[in-house]
């Protein structure tokens, strides 16, 4: 899939299709303005969101179709992000090979070349009678556009669908080692210094909270640490993003019901997300201090695995008793989190499929986010917001920590109930990074699509990739 800017009239340019959104797009000549006014009048096209209209040969253009796009009453970077995904999909729905998007400026263009590889994103191969997609060139029609605009649209929506493809391989073909592998061939032929570290170096590293939890698999764990050290920086800080990456989640000896366990493949994705959002830095050569904590490990039950009741050490020294073995995120998260500390983050931002409950409490629509740094939260929110990815701070009360203290031990890894649950997990996230400024965000809600959309099959969402990114770009803390 080839994907360029093009500066020259729109009605010579040969192509199965061009997309217009209806507002934002370019003129298309007197007596198509007429046709879409007259379409508007009679209510056939109303611009709501999604809308298509298809038009087939068009007066004055070389297309064979013209497809008018409602796009709602703006056409801001969420909407472009949108359409263009939904445009990739409707076009290979119909086996269109060329198209084109007319836009009337450029200022968009990063994010309809994102959203156009989000829309082309081919899910992990298993069918046996699958058909390829046959969109080959997309044509991006919008003067005064930037080609970096364009090259930094392709980087970012590939990091996404780099991440999409982590989250929707089966935990069979993606267990921690092969996690670690991808890891670090991706990472360094995006310009990233990569260490994996093994079981044996996480024992020498005392992550007795991290082992714990791989106690039980076959597969060893790893600890991914992946480095973007440009040379010049424009501040000081030091930003590790840690992910959780928990390549299935059984649940352990506090076994999760057979019923949707299947979904748990997806546990990975705070790790995947992460991996996505550093891999996209590099290539962008943001002037910004970056690392990667990726925390791999399989939860299973078996002769080896930790029992409810057993007492284990952190890196950072507080002993845990692992009330619930399915609680295990925060066990991994625990030792990673303690060990950026240790390398000198500045700031850490974590992502994780961390609770249940953070469904109940926002759905699928807002990443849950906690920490301990308002402005950086802030921050994270309003650049979400810019590109149409929603977060919602919960409230962080000392309060919520009473049910993580233990009685034999300094922590329990879960209360004696369900309340709060998102929060409570948080709060013991919290006493794994002393004083550095830190968020945590919980994706459990948001990470996989459960109904395929308009720009989307159903599956990983690849959710935040893209706000953590322009995070970083736009990193004024
Ligand atoms: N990976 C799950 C969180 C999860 C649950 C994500 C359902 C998506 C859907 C996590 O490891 C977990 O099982 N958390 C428990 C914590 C509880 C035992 C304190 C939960 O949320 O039920
Ligand atoms: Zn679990
Ligand atoms: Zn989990």
């Amino acid at each position: 899939m080839n994907i360029r800017l093009h500066d020259g009239p729109l009605a010579e340019l040969k192509c199965d299709s061009v997309f217009v959104p209806l507002v934002g797009g370019a003129k298309l000549g007197e007596r198509a303005e007429t046709l879409v006014s007259r379409l508007r009048q009679s209510g056939e096209i109303t611009g709501k969101h999604g809308e298509l209209t298809i038009i087939h040969e068009p007066n004055d253009l070389a297309a064979s179709r013209l497809i008018l796009m409602g796009v709602g009453k703006t056409f801001d970077a969420d909407q472009a992000f949108r359409m263009a995904g939904q445009a990739l999909r409707a076009a290979q729905k119909r086996k269109f090979k060329s198209l084109v998007f007319a836009l009337n400026d450029g200022d968009l263009v990063r994010s309809v070349t994102e959203g156009c590889v989000y829309g082309g994103y081919e899910p992990p191969k298993y069918k046996s009678d699958e058909v390829a997609s046959t969109v080959e060139e997309i044509i991006i029609i919008a003067p005064g556009a930037e080609q970096s605009d364009l090259e930094t649209g392709i980087i970012v929506g590939e990091s996404v669908n780099l991440t999409r493809r982590l989250v929707d391989t089966p935990a069979n073909d993606l267990g921690p080692e092969e996690f670690a592998e991808i890891a670090e061939s991706m990472g360094i032929a995006a310009g990233l210094k990569v260490e994996v570290l093994d079981e044996a170096s996480l024992e020498t590293l005392g992550a007795g909270s991290l082992l714990s939890v791989a106690k039980g698999s076959a597969r060893p764990p790893r600890l991914v640490r992946l480095d973007w050290n440009p040379t010049e920086v424009v501040n000081d800080s030091h930003l590790f993003l840690v992910g959780k990456g928990v390549t299935f989640d059984t649940g352990g000896i506090s076994l999760k019901p057979a019923n949707s366990m299947e979904k748990m493949k997806y546990d990975m994705a705070g790790a995947a997300t992460m991996f996505g959002a550093i891999t996209a830095i590099a290539r962008l050569h943001i002037p910004q201090r970056v690392s990667c904590l990726l925390g791999l490990v399989e939860n299973m039950p078996s002769g080896t695995a930790t029992r409810p009741g057993d007492i284990v050490q952190a890196m950072n020294g507080k002993t845990i008793e692992v009330i619930n073995t399915d609680a295990e995120g925060r066990l991994v998260l625990a030792d990673a989190l303690t060990y950026a500390v240790q390398q000198g983050a500045t700031h850490l931002i974590d992502a994780a499929t961390l609770t249940g409950a953070v469904s109940i409490a926002l759905g699928a629509v807002n990443i849950g986010m906690m920490g301990n740094d308002n402005s950086l939260q802030s921050h994270i929110k309003a650049t979400g917001k810019s590109i149409g990815e929603q977060f919602w701070e919960l409230p962080m009360n000392d309060d919520y920590l009473e049910p993580m203290k233990g009685d034999l031990s300094d922590l329990r890894n879960a209360g004696t109930d369900r309340k709060a649950g998102t929060i409570t997990a948080a709060k013991f996230l919290e006493q794994f990074v002393d004083s550095t400024s830190w968020v945590h965000l919980d994706i459990a809600g948001t990470a996989n699509l459960d109904k395929a959309q308009p720009n989307a099959p159903k599956g990983a969402s690849g959710i935040a990739v893209r706000s953590l990114v322009s995070t970083v770009e736009t990193w004024s803390i």
